[in-house]
């Protein structure tokens, strides 16, 4: 099983929402969890390196080939965290994904940037949007799920903005974070290819 996060937009949330779905993972029994860090900026890894997370195996794969082999043959559930500016890793990532979580931000400006994505996954594997540090009860908020759920594109998720997840590595993994991105896990599941 392999859940690809990918946004060819930077900075929406994508390493955070890697490293919580594959927490979440643990949490919900999966033996082995891989997390794949194929973005060369290392983000991931070098959150696990200052905060290892029990159950997670970290596997740095920042080429097509790398993270080719590294989805082909761990036995278990893998998330992979990918680059922003690097289709052809992008694309290697999903060829093998069974589940594509595409992190995005309330606003009018992320639309093209998902659709961009959007075209990259094509029709064979099931996606998700999920909103990342969302200001519950804003109308931007509102305007947003309103938007994606009239386009036709499904929300997984709605995670909220929080200072213990914005903290990142600096702390351990914030509980409603954890329960948002659980919740986020079960409907990539669900959803997943074959
Ligand atoms: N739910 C949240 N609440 C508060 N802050 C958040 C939340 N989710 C993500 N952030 C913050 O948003 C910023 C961008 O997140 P992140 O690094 O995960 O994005 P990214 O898509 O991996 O970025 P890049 O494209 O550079 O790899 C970080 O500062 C992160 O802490
Ligand atoms: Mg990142």
């Amino acid at each position: 099983m392999n859940i690809v996060v990918s946004n060819v937009k930077g900075g929406v949330g994508k390493t955070t929402t890697s490293v919580y779905l594959a927490a979440a993972a643990v949490d919900r029994g999966w033996d082995p969890v891989t997390l794949v860090d194929a973005d060369r900026q290392a983000s991931t890894a070098e959150w696990l390196e200052e905060r290892p997370l029990v159950g997670v195996d970290l596997v740095e794969a920042p080429s097509e080939r790398t993270v080719s082999r590294a989805l082909a043959g761990h036995g278990g559930l893998a998330v992979v965290d990918t680059p922003p500016g690097d289709e052809r890793i992008v694309r290697a990532a999903l060829d093998r994904a069974d589940a594509v979580v595409i992190p995005t931000r309330a606003g009018g400006v992320e639309y093209s940037r998902v659709v961009a994505t959007l075209e990259m996954i094509g029709t064979r594997i099931p996606y998700g949007v999920i909103i990342c540090a969302a200001r519950l009860g804003t109308n931007d908020l509102d305007e947003t799920v309103a938007w994606w759920t009239g386009s036709g594109v499904p929300i997984w998720g709605i995670i909220p903005e929080r200072v213990g997840i914005a903290a990142g590595p600096e702390t351990r993994l914030f509980r409603e974070g954890l329960d948002a991105y659980g919740k986020v896990l079960r409907k990539a599941l669900r959803k997943r290819a074959g």
